[in-house]
């Protein structure tokens, strides 16, 4: 796919405890993001049964990264499958059995159509070379995302969540066909926060992303409706 032809997706991360905070962010941004994101933060602090209520209706990335053993991954799938998600997170580093049993039990728990995506982390942009070291891992993140990336896909895995810049390297090694989700995005001029590489909404687009995921700069813009609909804006220019 050539990178005009690519339609690049918002998805918008609703990072808060407060169920109420989340309804308005979610509603605030209706129509303009394709997926809203609630993640550990918010289901531990809020509940399962708030994640159902601020989602309502509306397509929902469920950023839970599960790792653990392949059965307690399988039925912890299985467990979420009343949600509905579109998108579900879980760490390659867990291993191909653990991603098989995740898509396994997708299969089996959710409708003909209605599966989530399943979505692989890599390796964390916290972690460096030397982090990667400390646990064991000689190679460098580069070579460790290339490695897992490929793991994920060739275990059932749908796409992988990577940063923008590890686009373009994942696309050549993998192609079209992993579904590349990518934080770590800033509009032209947007505080950067704790992000420290960043892209564009246009760059990352133009370097392979399906979707986008953009937090801060719309849920601490003094308009969020705004900066949301300048974000797809700029996607679909
Ligand atoms: O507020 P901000 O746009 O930085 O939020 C980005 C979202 O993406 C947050 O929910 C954050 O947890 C998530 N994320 C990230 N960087 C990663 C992986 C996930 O910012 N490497």
């Amino acid at each position: 796919m050539s990178d005009t032809a690519r339609q690049t997706g918002l998805i918008v991360a609703l990072d808060t405890q407060d169920p109420a905070q989340a309804k308005a962010w979610a509603h605030a941004v209706e129509g303009v993001a394709g997926v809203i994101k609630l993640g550990m933060e918010f289901a531990y602090a809020a509940g399962f049964q708030a994640v159902a209520d601020v989602a309502g209706q509306r397509p929902l990335f469920l950023d839970l990264k599960l790792h653990d053993i392949p059965n307690t991954v399988g039925a912890a799938v299985k467990a979420l499958s009343h949600l509905r998600p579109r998108m579900l997170t879980l760490h390659a580093v867990g291993g191909a059995e653990m991603m098989k049993a995740a898509r396994k039990a997708c299969d089996e728990a959710f409708p003909e159509g209605e599966r989530p995506l399943l979505l692989a982390v890599t390796v964390l942009t916290s972690m460096d070379n030397h982090a990667l070291a400390e646990v064991g891992v000689p190679d460098d993140t580069r070579t460790q995302v290339l490695r897992l990336a490929d793991l994920a896909m060739k275990s059932g895995m749908d796409g992988l969540i990577c940063s923008a810049h590890e686009l373009k390297a994942l696309r050549e090694a993998l192609g079209d066909k992993p579904v590349l989700v990518t934080p770590g995005i800033r509009p032209a001029g947007a505080a950067k926060g704790d992000q420290k590489r960043v892209m564009t909404p246009a760059e990352a687009r133009a370097a392979g992303a399906d979707w986008i995921v953009v937090g801060r700069p719309i849920t601490q813009a003094a308009d969020p409706a705004a900066a949301a609909a300048a974000i797809a804006a700029e996607l679909a220019a």
